[in-house]
């Protein structure tokens, strides 16, 4: 539990991290990517600790995306190792879990990750199920087209069984069949590393996102940076289409 957290008059419900940068900073240093990957996934755990301690109900973390198969096989099975081994962490990930009433959710496409992986998913998922004070959504093997993509599918078999009729298809029945139906939308996405691009993250969500861009390498990212963004957020005046 971290002590000595500020005070904020206003927070997001939910934020959105692009876990940018890792390749860079493991090159600046000499070393190989997945060495980046592996000081990224660190500060994963910091960032969920910390926010969950700040009072952030919802966070998302880009970890691996559908077009980012088409990396070297060696930084994709250092990935899938990552994630794995996050997993495994079994008992003291449960403890945590426990003290932050933390629920972990998955979200993308299953189809096509290794079925070890999946297993490990599955048991997390199930395990935390019960929590409902902080939700950690990973998206992994995640497009945000490929997920509308997969809610219009969706949505069109239940028409052709008769379940829906296209007249009653509205914003928010596309809202229940995207992955994370039931939460709200990201009220603010992160992307360090200097890039400005929301590549493919949250697409249908992001609508009326704010967005954070700093030069900041994910790897470096800390709790001091999650300050600055909840801090400029307070200030922020969303009108959501209004005046
Ligand atoms: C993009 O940076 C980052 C990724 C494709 C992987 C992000 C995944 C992690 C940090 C691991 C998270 C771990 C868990 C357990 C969820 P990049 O490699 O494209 O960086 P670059 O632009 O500097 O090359």
């Amino acid at each position: 539990m971290y002590d000595n957290i500020p005070q904020f008059e206003v927070l997001p419900q939910h934020i959105g991290f692009i876990m940018d940068g890792n390749g860079r900073w493991a090159k600046m240093r000499g070393l190989e990517r997945s060495a980046g990957h592996k000081e990224g996934a660190k500060t994963f755990r910091k960032i969920c600790e910390y926010c969950a301690d700040v009072g952030i109900k919802h966070m998302t973390f880009y970890a691996f995306s559908t077009e980012n198969w088409s990396r070297p096989q060696k930084e994709v099975s250092a990935l899938m190792k990552l994630f794995k081994e996050y997993l495994l962490e079994g008992d003291e990930r449960t403890a945590e879990n426990d003290i932050k009433q933390m629920r972990l959710k998955f979200i993308g496409e299953r189809e096509g990750l290794p079925k070890d992986l999946l297993r490990l998913i599955e048991r997390a998922e199930k395990t935390t199920a019960k929590y409902s004070h902080v939700t950690v959504n990973i998206a992994l093997n995640y497009g945000g087209r490929a997920e509308i993509t997969h809610a219009v599918k969706e949505i069109a078999q239940k028409v052709k069984d008769g379940e829906l009729s296209v007249d009653d298809i509205s914003q928010e029945t596309v809202d229940n069949y995207i992955y994370t139906a039931g939460q709200p939308d990201p009220d603010i996405i992160v992307r360090p590393s200097g890039e400005f691009r929301l590549s493919n993250f949250l697409t249908w969500q992001s609508a009326y996102s704010e967005f954070w861009f700093s030069d900041v390498l994910w790897p470096d990212f800390t709790e001091e940076d999650v300050n600055e963004i909840l801090f400029d957020y307070q200030k922020r005046n969303r009108r959501f289409g209004g005046v």
